[in-house]
């Protein structure tokens, strides 16, 4: 199975940005550790970070013929990009939604997410773990779907 991790704005500054909310390691580390340990699954994984919501649109888009399944953390743009929400719903693969943090536990606006509701489903508080929690449950999804049709 082929799944795209992206990320969105700021996540490149993690390890040195709010180390009190999302810790001390940064992407590059987190996206390695994650990828170690989902190889026993036989779970490939690619990692793509932008700070900008055209190239993340872009790059959804161009995922669809590539990979199986995405996961995003779309950062800020959860909250406000509806650009990304369509991106998500037109590609047609299936989606998970991460956020280190729980962003139901704090500030009201980021309580409300635009591209949740177009992902098959949202994981937030477990830190970096929420990855590895996402591409467990794709995988699982996808042995549910391929003992369905056979
Ligand atoms: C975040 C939560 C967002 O509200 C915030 O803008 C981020 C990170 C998270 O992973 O907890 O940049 O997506």
């Amino acid at each position: 199975m082929k799944v795209r991790i992206l990320n969105g704005p700021n996540l490149a500054l993690l390890g040195r940005r709010e180390t009190d909310i999302y810790g001390r390691r940064s992407l590059d580390e987190i996206m390695a550790s994650v990828r170690a340990d989902v190889e026993a699954l036989g779970i490939d994984v690619e990692c793509f970070q932008s700070d900008e919501e055209g190239v993340l649109v872009g790059e959804i888009g161009r995922s669809a013929d590539r990979f199986d399944a995405l996961v995003i953390n779309p950062a800020a743009y959860t909250h406000t990009s509806i650009a990304l929400r369509d991106a998500i719903k037109a590609c047609g693969l299936p989606c998970v939604e991460v956020h280190l943090s729980n962003i139901h536990a704090r500030e009201s606006f980021r309580r409300e997410s635009v591209t949740a509701p177009v992902c098959v489903g949202q994981i937030a508080g477990f830190g970096a773990d929420g990855y590895r929690l996402a591409l467990e449950a794709l995988s699982r999804m996808a042995q549910r779907n391929e003992e369905a049709v056979s």
